[in-house]
């Protein structure tokens, strides 16, 4: 199956994007065909001013893929600027996609904020959730590795999950 993992948050140190390398290597493992999106390399404008060409590319990779995977750090209790404006601009193709969500967050009480993630999937473009987050705080990573035994079974879970779904619905 034709995954793409997109990594929405722009930090220099991101650890949602760690999560997402996880789980891309987990799932090349497994034999899955992955598009990596790491938006901290893709120019980014507000919907209203006009897509830029990497903007344009990322629409036809979401169009492309089978499905979805989507990281995302916790801001305000909600997603990220840069994937609202991703969401906003680059996912009209992704109707009926099954997707999941790998969410860093600073603290353990936001773990209700990739709901709002799920609501603009589901009531938008009726996509269809894994029903498994992993979901990471600052305490589970030491520098750039995620240090918890914990999330590191929970990648594992989230990967195995999504491979088997995922295939069925290709
Ligand atoms: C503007 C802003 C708002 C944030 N709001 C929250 C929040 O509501 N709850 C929370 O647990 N962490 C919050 N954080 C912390 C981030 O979720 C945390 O730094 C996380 O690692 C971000 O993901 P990233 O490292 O992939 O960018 C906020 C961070 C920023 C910059």
């Amino acid at each position: 199956m034709n995954t793409l993992i997109l990594s929405s948050s722009l930090a220099g140190n991101s650890r949602s994007y760690l999560l997402c390398k996880a789980v891309e290597q987990e799932l090349i493992a497994k034999g899955d065909n992955i598009t990596f999106v790491d938006a901290r390399t893709i120019p980014l404008k507000p919907v209203h001013k006009g897509l830029t060409s990497e903007m344009e590319h990322l629409a036809k990779q979401v169009e492309a893929a089978d499905n979805i995977i989507i990281g995302m750090g916790v801001h305000c209790y909600s997603v990220n600027d840069a994937l609202k404006i991703i969401l906003d601009a680059c996912f009209g193709k992704a109707t009926g996609k099954f997707f999941g969500i790998l969410c860093a967050a600073g603290g353990e009480r936001s773990y209700l904020s990739t709901m709002h993630l799920t609501q603009i999937c589901m009531n938008e473009w009726r996509m269809m959730q894994l029903p498994r987050i992993v979901y990471a705080t600052g305490k589970d990573f030491t520098e750039d590795t995620i240090s918890s035994s914990e999330v590191l079974e929970r990648i594992k879970l989230f990967s195995e999950e999504f491979h088997t779904i995922g295939n069925k619905l290709v």
